[in-house]
């Protein structure tokens, strides 16, 4: 069965109590299991990640780089700026969609500037968690057509 990695950045573990007008009142835990729910009827699984730290973010994309066929990336506030969260999703090679909560071209300009928006095929912006589904759905038609 093709394993989707879902992996998100510093902060997103606060979900569901960090300014819910922005991020919603879901916790990461539960928008994982609506992405394990969806996963079982697309034939796929899902293995959630979050870590606060950048490194340990490109640790898990290159340890599981095998063993995946598509990465989910919610990278937080390092989508502004990490040339290294970037490079590591290049140099794997993994098909991999973007993904955030808020509409961040409507916010602050520094939050409009994505660097990893180059290397994804898709981004999914401002549609709150059920984005992380539209994602998985987007993902695997991409990885089933190619
Ligand atoms: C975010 C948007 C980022 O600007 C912010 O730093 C986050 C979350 C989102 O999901 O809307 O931590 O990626």
């Amino acid at each position: 069965m093709e394993r989707i990695l879902v992996l998100n950045g510093p902060n997103l573990n606060l979900l569901g109590e960090r300014d819910p007008g922005h991020y919603g009142t879901m916790t990461l835990a539960e928008v994982c299991d609506e992405l394990r729910l969806s996963a079982e009827a697309l034939g796929v699984e899902v293995e959630c990640f979050q870590s606060n730290h950048e490194g340990e973010l490109i640790d898990i994309i290159h340890r599981e780089r095998k063993t995946s066929a598509g990465l989910i990336i919610n990278p937080g506030a390092l989508t502004h700026y990490s040339y290294a969260i970037r490079d590591a999703i290049e140099a794997v090679g993994l098909p991999a969609v973007e993904v955030h909560l808020s509409d961040i071209d409507s916010r602050e300009p520094w939050r409009r500037n994505s660097v990893i928006r180059d290397v994804v095929v898709l981004t999914v912006s401002g549609k709150g968690p059920s984005g992380y589904l539209e994602a998985l759905d987007e993902l695997v038609r991409y990885i089933r057509s190619h």
